[in-house]
């Protein structure tokens, strides 16, 4: 099962990887869609680059990708961002990835996340397993928020809206070992999945940005949902992935800073 869907999104992936590796260290047109937020000539060469290959793959399905939009309906649509960290991108931090996630019926279910810096390929699919370059991938067993490194992020409205992430970010990396600010969304659940980072929040997110992550956490044996431990609604653009131990943990304290919690 969904074998023929992995091979088209792993070729696409490594495809547009290539791409990013060309213009690696010399974008020269890059331009903010929204203050800081960032596009260059690569996000977009390779967007098409992924778009062609899925599109010869499987025609009828619909897509949904960062720079180009919809296109299509279908109940299964391919969720793409072709450059996920392009702030780190155009700097030459070294820290971004391809994202090529499937939904079928709106659920996350074929993901697989491309590091052209690391030749690092995670992929997985529904009830299949997830694994880094062929090799199965497993969440942490860390289960205390002392011994916890974190990561998070804050997406480009944080200097319109006040419900921003900083009160969080201050009161996770109190109660932790760290949390990290890595700059690439899918790349972030991608080392949750992993097992090299134990937990995962972020508001103001696009279902490109984690349709494929999603696959790969839970398939690595984690948990994914939104900040209070409901199912994950990835219209919300707020997600909440941890190794499962420190799941409820991390909500608790999400939850607090938001005024939500109510104790059991
Ligand atoms: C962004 C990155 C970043 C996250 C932003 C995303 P982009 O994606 O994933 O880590 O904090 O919310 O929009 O713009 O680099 O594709
Ligand atoms: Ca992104
Ligand atoms: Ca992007």
């Amino acid at each position: 099962m969904w074998q023929e869907q992995l091979t088209a999104a792993t070729a696409a992936a490594l495809a547009a990887g290539a791409v990013l590796r060309q213009h690696w260290g010399r974008l020269n047109n890059i331009t903010e869609k929204s203050p800081g937020n960032l596009v260059s000539e690569a996000d977009t060469l390779a967007e098409q680059t992924i778009l062609k290959i899925l599109s010869e793959y499987f025609p009828e399905y619909a897509v949904l990708a960062e720079e180009s939009g919809q296109r299509g309906t279908s109940q299964y649509t391919w969720a793409i961002d072709p450059l996920d960290g392009t702030t780190n991108f155009a700097h030459s931090y070294p820290f971004y990835a391809v994202s090529i996630g499937l939904l079928v019926a709106g659920v996350p279910t074929v993901g697989v996340i491309y590091d052209p810096a690391r030749d690092e390929l995670f992929s997985g699919a529904t009830g299949r397993g997830a694994w880094l370059n062929g090799s199965p991938l497993k969440v942490s067993t860390c289960s205390t928020l002392a011994q916890s490194l974190l990561v998070t992020g804050f997406a480009y409205d944080r200097r319109q809206v006040l419900d921003n992430n900083y009160r969080e970010f201050c009161r996770l990396t109190h109660l932790t070992q760290g949390v990290r600010r890595d700059g690439a969304a899918a790349l972030d659940l991608a080392y949750i999945a992993s097992g090299r980072l134990d937990g995962y929040w972020e508001r103001g997110l696009s279902v490109w940005d984690v349709a494929a992550g999603v696959v790969l956490v839970q398939e690595a044996g984690g948990r994914v949902t939104a900040y209070d431990g409901s199912p994950l609604d990835l219209a919300s653009g707020r997600v909440l992935a941890t190794n499962g131990l420190l799941h409820r943990p991390v909500s608790t304290v999400l939850l607090e800073v938001q005024g939500q919690y109510i104790a059991p």
